[in-house]
């Protein structure tokens, strides 16, 4: 079952052009495109006459023509024009989703009614080119979102799974603090690692080396928005009575999880920073070491979800470390259950 009345990331903002593209988003087909002025457009992927995937048609002067008897369909949707006939059949129309383009993301409507802006996510790091240098990705993972909610909800899995990156020893060692928020509907976890080694992927990129005080602070609003408000700054200079911590280096690591099928899910990932903004060879560094370590994730979810599939009479032991995975199964299933 999908919550179906939310916002979730249907798209990288550089994946959208007039060249249509199919998407299965929470079991539906989905063709996504851009019109003559640039703005994203989602029909159903489905042509009402014989249900051949519009995706395989052509946008031609702002209008999907069906790849295999032109039947015609506007960016709302509705049918214009059919083959060998002046008529319309009444009503002919594929349904329409609402888009949303914020940065480099582009999120969709599933839900019934119409959406209301306000409620989704505040993105403003990936809007901010001044100050926020972003990279992004996507990728598809064949494992049920649940095991992407526990994945990135329990991070001393780095330690393990990301070795060579991101995961250093006092990852998993360093307790969390879990607090839940059930009227804004998130999962906060915290963990705040003091004098620790400098991973790669961060004295790489800042020019740290050896010991630094190392933060990661997740914000989880259910289903399908993630923030990881991540930092490091030189041993011993926390942040002023009053927050600013400018000698201190942001990186904010975003993920959009949006269901795809029952047991397969869209990983889409932007990683936005306050320092060397700007620089096109920290963006391709960047940008490599987190799609490496995002594909460390997924080859693991892909290998659970096969072994979970071949062994359903599996029981789980949960610590310390799942409570942030814990409160948000919690949430979900309120939200499932409302
Ligand atoms: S299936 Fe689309 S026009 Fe026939
Ligand atoms: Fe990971």
């Amino acid at each position: 079952m999908f919550l179906r009345q939310h916002w979730y990331v249907a798209a990288l903002s550089s994946e959208l052009s007039e060249q249509p593209m199919s998407r299965t988003i929470l079991g539906e087909h989905v063709v996504m495109f851009r019109d003559s002025h640039g703005t994203v457009v989602a029909l159903a992927d489905r042509c009402p006459h014989r249900g051949y995937p519009l995706s395989l048609g052509r946008l031609v002067e702002d209008r999907l023509v069906c790849g295999y008897h032109g039947f015609t369909f506007d960016c709302s949707g509705a049918c214009v024009a059919v083959p060998g006939q002046e008529r319309i059949p009444s009503k002919l129309s594929v349904r329409h989703y609402p888009l949303v383009e914020r940065g480099c993301w582009v999120w969709i409507w599933m839900g019934h009614g119409e959406p209301d802006a306000g409620t989704l996510p505040a993105t403003p790091w990936l809007e901010d080119a001044t100050n926020w240098s972003v990279v992004c990705g996507a990728v598809k993972i064949d494992g049920g979102f649940s095991l992407l909610v526990d994945n990135l909800l329990d991070l001393s899995h780095e330690t393990f799974l990301h070795h060579g990156s991101i995961g250093t020893p006092e990852v998993a060692e360093t307790p969390i603090e879990v607090e839940t928020d059930q009227e804004r509907r998130v999962v906060h976890v915290y963990r705040h690692m003091n004098a620790v080694q400098c991973p790669p992927f961060y004295s790489r990129t800042t020019g740290l080396t050896g010991q630094v005080d190392r933060w990661q602070d997740i914000d989880y609003y259910p289903p399908g928005f993630y923030q990881l408000n991540s930092g490091i700054a030189p041993v011993g200079q926390p942040p002023r009575p009053d927050g600013s911590d400018e000698h201190a280096f942001h990186m904010k690591i975003f993920y959009g999880l949006t269901p795809r099928t029952e047991d397969s899910v869209w990983d889409f990932w932007a990683l936005a920073r306050d320092f060397c903004v700007g620089d096109g060879e920290v963006d391709l560094f960047l940008s490599k070491m987190q799609a490496g370590v995002v594909q460390e994730d997924v080859d693991a979810l892909n290998v659970l979800q096969r072994r979970l599939g071949s062994s359903p009479e599996m029981t789980e032991v949960s610590i310390k470390i799942d409570r942030g995975g814990l409160a948000a199964r919690r949430m979900l299933a309120e939200m499932a259950h409302a």
